[in-house]
């Protein structure tokens, strides 16, 4: 086989992903403690521009992406957002805006629907005002949210709530559920907190115990069967009492790539978190070969890497072997098992820290997810002692 050949059919192997998270800044109004942005937020100066994002989208056109989900931070900061929303539209391709919904007014709406926008996904602190902004960290957020879901559904443009489940506010589950059937969404997720970044420095004021997980999915699944053709309801039940790992971003380089804010491609949104991995910038390189060969996407795509028991696991194909950020922030180790697996030597170590931590009758206050530089000392600290104490 000549070299041209060997390269296109291995280029063939991978699939395009789905789809496409830009992560067009790291700038929020919102300073919720579970923020799945990293830690050191990129600054408005380091973002890329208009044309680097134009770019994104034309190659991921290209590549065969079938979504694009504008994301932050909040991008509706982002002064190109309705430029970007019309390329979207332009070159096919399905466009989600993940928002607060702050700073969004009818007329910006507006140009976003009339530019292309295609759905909306609302994020949800709580189902009462007083703890949606306490946990928001922002006076007044609910208030504007509801407003904001109104437009959106007088639009009649498809409406999703994002609601991440903590102790402070699992017990309002049925709550929020209302909440989403009372402002018009067709779809709502109900996800427990992923503890990484800002939610593993956060995760002792988040723990959930035992009983408010089980409360929670026992809420979720007479839901799910009351409202079927109404209300979609996806749930994702908290790693630290799980026995089996998740996919995750539904297996490493397969489905999803993120990209920063910066322009570099990952392969999920913690992924600069992992030592030593290099991230091409989609400035740099083509988006298609950083996703078919880069090194990052390489390092655990697929069961190679995959150490034992890991390899002799009847599921390694189905999980593919959970998440490696977690790994490494429980584990120390990203290319072994991650502790959320009951075969990991960790797992139980995991599962005595959920249990300490959510019996803790006063949790610390919440490390709100603001970039000053202040607040690094205490999350540099805070990382520290939990790597130890996990
Ligand atoms: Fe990086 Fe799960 S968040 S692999």
């Amino acid at each position: 086989m000549n070299i041209m050949l060997a390269e296109a059919s291995r280029a063939l192997a991978v699939a395009p992903p789905l789809a496409v998270l830009l992560e067009l800044t790291h700038r929020c109004p919102l300073a919720c403690p579970y923020c799945s942005n990293p830690l050191e937020l990129a600054s408005q100066r380091e973002e890329m521009d208009t044309g680097g994002w134009l770019n994104v989208i034309d190659q991921a056109a290209t590549m065969g992406v079938l979504q694009l989900h504008f994301s932050g931070g909040e991008p509706a900061l982002r002064k190109d957002l309705v430029e970007l929303l019309q390329r979207a539209r332009e070159r096919g391709l399905y466009s989600n805006l993940i928002t607060s919904g702050i700073g969004i007014d009818e007329a910006k709406l507006d140009r976003m629907i009339e530019a292309g926008l295609d759905h909306v996904q609302l994020s949800l602190q709580d189902a009462t005002r007083e703890s949606a902004d306490h946990i928001a960290g922002y006076k007044g957020s609910f208030d504007k949210k509801l407003r904001f879901a109104g437009w959106v559904r007088e639009r009649e443009l498809p409406l999703t709530l994002n609601a991440v489940v903590h102790r402070h506010n699992a017990g309002n589950v049925p709550r929020m559920i209302e909440l989403a059937l009372a402002l018009g969404a067709s779809r709502l997720e109900v996800a427990h907190t992923q503890y990484y970044g800002w939610g593993l420095v956060n995760r002792a004021a988040l723990m959930p115990s035992r009983e408010q997980l089980d409360a929670a999915t026992a809420v979720v699944e007479e839901a799910r069967v009351r409202l079927r053709g109404t209300l979609v309801i996806d749930y994702v039940t908290p790693d630290y009492y799980a026995r089996r790992p998740k996919a995750c971003m539904g297996g490493w380089a397969q489905k999803f790539l993120n990209i920063s804010p910066r322009g570099d491609v990952l392969p999920c949104h913690a992924a600069e978190t992992i030592p030593g991995m290099y991230f091409d910038n989609i400035r740099e390189r083509p988006l298609l070969d950083i996703w078919q060969h880069g090194d990052a996407f390489e390092r655990y795509r697929g069961t190679a890497w995959m150490p034992e028991p890991c390899q002799s696991c009847p599921k390694k194909e189905v999980d593919w072997g959970g998440c490696r950020c977690q790994a490494l922030a429980l584990s120390g180790a990203a290319d072994t098992l991650d502790p959320v697996c009951e075969k990991s030597p960790d797992h139980a170590r995991i599962r005595a820290a959920a249990e300490l931590e959510s019996a803790n009758a006063a949790p610390p206050p919440f490390v709100y997810r603001r970039p000053p530089r202040s607040t690094n000392s205490v999350i540099g600290s805070g990382i520290a002692s939990l790597s130890k104490s996990v």
